[in-house]
């Protein structure tokens, strides 16, 4: 077969050569990137970067850095107020019209970015999102920030403390990311009822079957949590764990949850079926090796 196409190759125009050996099927699957909380999409030294370093490692990949907004103002902006169920429609909207996504992606979410992309496959089944990584995303939300990325900490002061005022009233929900994404264990049910974003994805307030059939297409949902992570409290939610509810000391596990136990999203199914992959690095919250990267998340994205 090879033989025929390079003969005919030989015979005809370079050009339409190109093409018919340029067999569309082997092109490398697209990747899509979300940033972090006070990142955006383009920062060399974060998602620039990574989008460069896939880009060597994997030559010819369509890599998209989801930028939220007209510039990259806006997008570090919008990563603390806009409203995430707002983000994710934008991003669905946007994943729609790309024509270099139709046939499915990868996607690698960093940190916030790691639960807004597995909204997306929940809500957004086409294009199929293939391969979902979660980078120290909070999978099951957080209770605490005990610091802030760079230049951010003012703002996380701030947040912090509106958080403590009122995490689930109606207008702090609509207009602070991560209010959306705040679970209190102390109050579980405050939670369930008033987290516009992570409680509806979780399936906390009754089960959405379209959200456990997309997530369940998945062909892997990778987990990666850091091990020394003093950024996210509690870290075990990278993994998908979280406080035992009622009290902020013990952690279970997501095998140890209600929402595996009752598969409320599938995550039980998933991970029987050796669709569920939890990552460990061994440092703070988004340090790791271009070496660790090659190893660990490359084969992922092949
Ligand atoms: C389930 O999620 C889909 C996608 O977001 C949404 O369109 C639908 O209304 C939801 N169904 C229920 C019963 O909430
Ligand atoms: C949660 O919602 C239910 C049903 O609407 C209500 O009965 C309950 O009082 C609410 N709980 C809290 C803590 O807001």
């Amino acid at each position: 077969m090879e033989f025929v196409k390079f003969a005919v190759c030989g015979l005809w125009m370079v050009a339409v050569c190109g093409d018919v050996v340029v067999d569309k099927a082997e092109a490398p699957v697209p990747l899509v990137i979300w940033h972090g909380m006070g990142d955006s999409c383009c920062n060399p030294l974060s998602m620039g970067g990574i989008k460069k370093l896939v880009e060597q490692q994997i030559p010819g990949i369509y890599v998209l850095s989801l930028k939220i907004g007209d510039n990259i103002v806006q997008d570090m902006e919008n990563s603390f107020f806009l409203n995430v169920n707002k983000q994710v429609d934008i991003v669905c909207d946007q994943l729609a019209k790309d024509p270099n996504l139709q046939q499915g992606y990868n996607s690698m979410g960093f940190s916030q970015g790691g639960q807004f992309l597995r909204a997306v496959a929940q809500r957004c089944p086409s294009p199929p999102m293939k391969n979902l990584i979660s980078v120290g995303g909070q999978q099951q939300g957080v209770f605490g920030f005990p610091r802030c990325p760079g230049e951010s900490s003012h703002l996380c002061d701030w947040i912090r403390k509106v958080l403590n005022v009122g995490a689930y009233t109606r207008a702090i929900q609509e207009y602070l990311v991560q209010a959306e994404y705040w679970h209190d264990p102390l109050n579980e049910e405050e939670y369930r009822n008033g987290s516009i974003f992570l409680a509806d994805i979780n399936q906390e307030r009754g089960v959405n079957e379209s959200y456990k059939r997309n997530l369940q297409a998945l062909n892997k949902f990778v987990m990666v949590k850091f091990l020394k992570d003093s950024m996210v409290d509690p870290s075990d939610s990278e993994w998908f764990g979280f406080y035992k509810p009622g009290q902020d000391k013990e952690t279970i596990t997501l095998q140890e949850s209600s929402l595996y136990s009752e598969d409320r999203l599938g995550l039980r199914e998933m991970d029987k079926a050796g669709k569920l992959v939890f990552l460990a690095a061994d440092g703070d919250h988004l340090q790791f090796s271009v070496e660790w990267f090659n190893e660990k998340i490359l084969p992922f994205l092949r």
